[in-house]
């Protein structure tokens, strides 16, 4: 299922710029060892699931997420997957705005999120080198663009 999800994601204009045609590297980091389609995926990049990446540990004011609605303790810390689209205009990111910029996303994801007692089992250190970095930043920039329909 989730393949397909990503191919119907793949082929589905995103009004995505040049720069994607040429880094197949990016995507392909997007898509493997980085492991970002474990959540971000579909049409809109997200798998429309709650998920604990630990944005919210050790913030003031505290907010617990979806366990507030749900009761269920495995919830906390859940927050829904955001879209990725035109994500190079929507910083800063989050649901409590407190992350600045891409290339923060992308250091908050190689270190493995923020560890809590109940953080997603997708995410672990990455241990990304510096261009691997760029190219996943470079990817995620160019999910901004003009959607043409196709003419
Ligand atoms: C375990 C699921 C999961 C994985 C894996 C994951 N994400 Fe996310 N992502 C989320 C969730 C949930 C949020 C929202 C968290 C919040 O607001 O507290 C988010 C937020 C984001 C945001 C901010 C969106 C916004 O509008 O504020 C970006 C950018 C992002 N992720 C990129 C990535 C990249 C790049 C990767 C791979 C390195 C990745 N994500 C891997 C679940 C995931």
């Amino acid at each position: 299922m989730r393949v397909i999800m990503l191919l119907l994601a793949l082929q589905i204009p995103l009004g995505l710029d040049r720069t994607t045609v040429t880094s197949g590297a990016s995507l392909r980091l997007f898509r493997g060892r980085a492991n970002c389609t474990a959540c971000h995926v579909g049409p809109n990049l997200t798998d429309e699931e709650f998920h604990n990446t630990g944005v919210f540990w050790g913030q003031e004011p505290y907010d617990a997420g979806r366990v507030v609605v749900t009761g269920v303790p495995e919830d906390t810390g859940k927050f829904k997957t955001p879209t990725l689209r035109e994500i190079g205009r929507t910083a800063p990111y989050m649901h409590d705005g407190s992350i600045a910029t891409l290339e923060e996303v992308v250091d908050f994801y190689d270190r493995g999120g923020n560890e809590n007692p109940f953080r997603d089992r997708d995410l672990r250190p990455l241990k990304l080198t510096t261009n691997e970095k760029t190219a996943l930043v470079v990817f995620l920039r160019s999910l901004t663009g003009t959607v043409t329909d196709g003419r």
